[in-house]
């Protein structure tokens, strides 16, 4: 199983090596999960067919890899330029979904030598975390658990890919996931991305039923990224990757041509 070292922790990722000859300008696509996720959110993502490497990292504490004691913006960060030092990458386009779409814009201010593309997936410039979702994670995680099949999909969503979905965060340590919807509370680059820092081509797509980082988020990133499409996708809420993964695959094969 793959592993890079980070820290002197092991750190996750999933890899479908490109289709076709080396030569593409553009290595890898990388996608990275939200909070108390891992890369199994991309399952379905993993039946595209590109050319260039796919790789979805299981952040630390998350998935297969190892825990970390103190999780923070910085550090996951960190952890995928890790990751591209590691495996070589020159140039990567990062997908990202909520906290992990965070994670990218973050990446892309620090090292945007390496990104030419970003796909924003169900997040936003600044991802406040309304209180009672804070409260419950720290005092009652089965209520966290209770309010995700209405918090986080559309209501006509199949009930096995909710119940699945349930299945896998519960099995994530509660103190991980608290800290992951910390790291959203306090994310807040509203005025970078005004400013438009955001320069590389960018897919920005969002579940017509978000309620966790709604649509209007999504319509702000095509506001102010100048070489910006946005898609939304009806018959999904945030976990759009699970809930409508054929038409998102779609729009990710579309953007991606686009660099051919
Ligand atoms: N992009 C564009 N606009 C944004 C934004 C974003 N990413 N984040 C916030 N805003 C806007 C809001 O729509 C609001 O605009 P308005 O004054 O015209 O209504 C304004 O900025 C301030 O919003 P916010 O910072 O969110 O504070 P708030 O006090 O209005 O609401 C919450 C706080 C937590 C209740 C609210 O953010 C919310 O419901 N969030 C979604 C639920 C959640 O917890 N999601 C988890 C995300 S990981």
């Amino acid at each position: 199983m793959p592993f890079i070292n980070y820290n002197d922790t092991k750190v996750y990722y999933e890899l479908k090596k490109k289709n076709g000859e080396a030569g593409a300008s553009i290595d890898a696509l990388i996608f990275v999960h939200g909070s108390g996720e891992s890369s199994l959110t991309w399952k379905n993502q993993f039946s595209l067919d590109l050319n260039l490497d796919l790789i979805a990292i299981d952040l630390p504490s998350h998935g297969k890899s190892e825990l970390v004691e103190n999780l923070d913006l910085d550090l996951y960060v960190d952890a995928i330029h890790e990751l591209i030092n590691q495996l070589k990458l020159k140039s990567v386009i990062l997908c990202g979904h909520s906290l992990g779409g965070a994670i990218i814009q973050d990446f892309y201010f620090k090292h945007p030598e390496k990104v030419v593309g970003l796909i924003l997936v169900g997040t936003g410039a600044r991802l406040r975390v309304a209180p009672m979702i804070l409260e419950s994670l720290s005092k009652d995680f089965q209520a966290y658990l209770d309010s995700i099949p209405v918090g986080a999909f559309y209501r006509k969503t199949d009930q096995n890919i909710i119940n699945e979905f349930v299945s896998e965060v519960s099995k994530v340590p509660e103190s991980v996931v608290f800290q992951d919807f910390s790291i959203c509370d306090k994310f807040d680059v509203i005025d970078e991305v005004k400013s438009g820092k955001i320069k590389v081509p960018s897919l920005i797509i969002c579940g017509k039923a978000d309620k966790l980082t709604p649509v209007k988020y999504s319509q702000f990133f095509k506001q102010n990224i100048d070489n910006s499409e946005l898609i939304i996708i009806k018959n999904a809420g945030h976990m759009v990757m699970l809930e409508n993964p054929s038409e998102l695959n779609e729009v990710i094969k579309n953007f991606i041509n686009t660099f051919n």
